[in-house]
């Protein structure tokens, strides 16, 4: 079963990968950059820190990160699917960036991992991981003592509330009919069913107190749609 969503997830990624950006901007009508700049933002990497963005996907995150904590920090994009990851390359290219180090790997699956973090970061990953607690825990431990961490993502608002009730006319109406017109309306579908899944905030807060993180806050964003959970160890 657990295999099963590892896969389709994988699956899902790499086949949306070609218009991924493309679609993230036109979808969120170029909000997400936004909200990622808020989350670096609030997580303040300073110049020669190491740090990771987990799920990376394009790679947004990681970009943001390497121009705070280069040149004497690092930072690492990790993501299991390879056609998303080709893309964050090809822009690392692009972009003359040579200093963010690109890896595919199952979050999940990482174990005995080569050194610890000063920083943590992932977009619109931990929804989408197997377990949501296995991924908080193995954030725990792959940071320093006092290290910190930040999720963006949707927030699974209470049910029937407003913000709720426009979460899915926006999921329904415009993210899924958007996405059917490049045949990827499957794939865009699945959010939904994964935002039901997830875990809500004080849920998340809960999760991150129990596996020993010293502070949990999360802010939701744009009336209740997105939420960012910021964690120190
Ligand atoms: C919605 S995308 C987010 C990408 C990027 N962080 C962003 O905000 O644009 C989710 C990403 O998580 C990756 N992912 C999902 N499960 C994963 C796992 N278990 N390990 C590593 N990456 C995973 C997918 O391949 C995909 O690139």
């Amino acid at each position: 079963m657990k295999l099963t969503k590892t896969i389709e997830v994988k699956n899902i990624f790499n086949k949306i990968s070609y218009k991924y950006d493309f679609l993230n901007n036109l979808l969120s009508f170029g909000l997400h950059r936004l909200w990622k700049r808020k989350l670096v933002n609030l997580l303040e990497p300073l110049n020669g820190e190491d740090w990771v963005d987990l799920c990376c996907g394009t790679g947004d995150l990681a970009f943001l990160i390497s121009e705070r904590v280069s040149p004497r920090g690092s930072i690492t994009g990790i993501d299991s699917a390879e056609e998303i990851l080709n893309i964050a390359k090809n822009k690392s290219e692009l972009k003359k960036n040579k200093f963010i180090k690109w890896e595919i790997q199952d979050v999940l699956e990482i174990n005995d991992y080569p050194k610890k973090f000063d920083g943590i970061c992932m977009s619109y990953g931990l929804r989408n991981l197997n377990n949501v607690e296995e991924g908080i825990k193995k954030v725990f431990d792959l940071l320093k003592d006092k290290g910190r961490a930040g999720f963006l993502d949707f927030n699974h608002s209470t049910r029937n509330s407003l913000s709720n009730i426009f979460q899915k006319i926006y999921l329904r109406l415009i993210v899924v009919t958007i996405s059917r017109l490049f045949n990827l309306g499957p794939e865009y579908e699945y959010i939904e069913k994964s935002i039901s899944n997830f875990p809500n905030k004080n849920e998340l807060i809960n999760i991150a107190k129990e596996v020993g993180f010293k502070k949990a806050e999360y802010r939701t964003i744009l009336g209740g749609q997105m939420g960012i959970l910021i964690l120190t160890k």
